[in-house]
């Protein structure tokens, strides 16, 4: 836990601290106004906004910054589902390392050595029916395992593993612990992803891959991408606030968990037409959250992934993509056929 107010809430505003009272002011992370309306005080350990009255405590704080992990804090997330998920998770990796593994040529084909493969924590689940399963009943309960998500039941009542045969990619919440899994085929068979199923711990419609940590906020605003490798490589890149969806379309409570720490988003969606339908819908929900948003264009490439290792200039263009992005309303005033849809975009803008 952090130890003052001020040093808590300095992680998501620039405060000052007047010499006179002793108390740190600067804009409000809630209200994002302009003047300096936000006020911490570590003797009261309190914070107050004048502009939207937000007021409170440390704990106050943190419940309005994220109420979905909040809740989780308040109701204590089940710690034998988050060992099993970090025993998994270090299986996956020792298994990915071992030398001349097919995953890690795989890895290594889109750009991915061994240095990524650690500070992402990759692994790779092996080729068997039930080879993790055997390895964590030793420790764990059956119950327990088949509560993890991990494994499913055989026509025959075994249980079996749900990744196999697949890269790894870990999904972390902002704690760093890790809660799901998305795993890829090496080759081009179908499902190419699957990722964890639903469990106490995760919900695709609440987590983000990539979700900078606590703390770990960069910027003013984040980038939001499709898939697991783009948010790889973009990190990579350096742009670190990034995060990608996970296999599904953007959600009211994505959009608030992003508007609890960021004001703006580029969106950075595929560029078929798929992912220009993605774009509108998330364009909507962004909005309503309060978050201003811009559109990045990758043509004539797929995805992030793909300019950033294929053109020739690299994170350089994906820079250039970013300040070329279009403004929302640019963006749907663009891609809409009907003039009267048109009008009303327009017309939203003026007013
Ligand atoms: P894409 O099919 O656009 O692939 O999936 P990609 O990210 O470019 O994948 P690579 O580059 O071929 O590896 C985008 C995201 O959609 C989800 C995954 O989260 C993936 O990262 N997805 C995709 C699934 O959940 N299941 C699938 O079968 C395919
Ligand atoms: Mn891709």
């Amino acid at each position: 836990m952090y130890e003052t107010i001020s040093e808590l809430v300095s992680r998501y505003t620039k405060v000052t601290r007047d010499p006179v009272s002793g108390k740190y002011f600067g804009s409000c992370p809630f209200c994002h106004g302009r003047t300096d309306t936000f006020m911490a005080d570590d003797r009261k350990g309190i914070f107050f906004c004048y502009a939207c009255g937000a007021s409170g405590d440390k704990k106050d704080f943190l419940a309005r910054l994220e109420p979905n992990k909040y809740a989780m804090v308040t109701c204590q997330k089940n710690p034998v589902l988050l060992q099993i998920y970090e025993d998994t998770a270090y299986f996956y990796y020792t298994e990915l390392i071992k030398a001349e593994h097919p995953g890690r040529q795989y890895l290594a084909s889109r750009g991915i050595t061994l240095d990524g493969i650690r500070e992402y924590g990759l692994g790779f689940a092996p080729d068997g029916f039930s080879v993790l399963y055997s390895r964590l009943k030793r420790r764990y309960r059956h119950g327990e395992l088949m509560a993890s998500g991990l494994f499913k039941l055989s026509a025959r009542g075994y249980p079996y593993d749900f990744f196999r045969n697949r890269v790894m990619f870990p999904i972390m919440d902002e704690n760093g612990d890790v809660i799901a899994f998305g795993g890829r085929v090496l080759d081009d068979s179908r499902p190419k992803y699957l990722n964890s199923p639903e469990t106490e711990l995760f919900s695709k419609r609440r987590n983000l891959y990539g979700f900078p940590y606590m703390g770990d906020i960069r910027g003013q605003a984040l980038i939001l991408c499709e898939g697991y490798l783009d948010y790889i490589a973009l990190h990579r890149a350096g742009f670190r606030d990034s995060a990608a969806v996970l296999g599904t379309a953007l959600t009211e409570e994505h959009a608030r968990l992003i508007a609890a720490r960021y004001k703006e988003v580029f969106l950075s969606m595929d560029s078929d037409e798929a992912g220009i339908h993605g774009a509108k819908k998330s364009i909507d929900l962004l909005r309503k959250a309060g978050l201003s948003v811009k559109v990045l264009d990758f043509s004539p490439y797929k995805d992030p992934d793909e300019l950033i290792r294929e053109d020739p200039m690299g994170m350089d263009e994906f820079r250039k993509r970013i300040e070329q992005a279009l403004p929302a309303h640019m963006f749907l005033a663009r891609h809409t056929k009907d003039t009267g849809e048109l009008i009303d975009i327009l017309m939203q803008q003026v007013l």
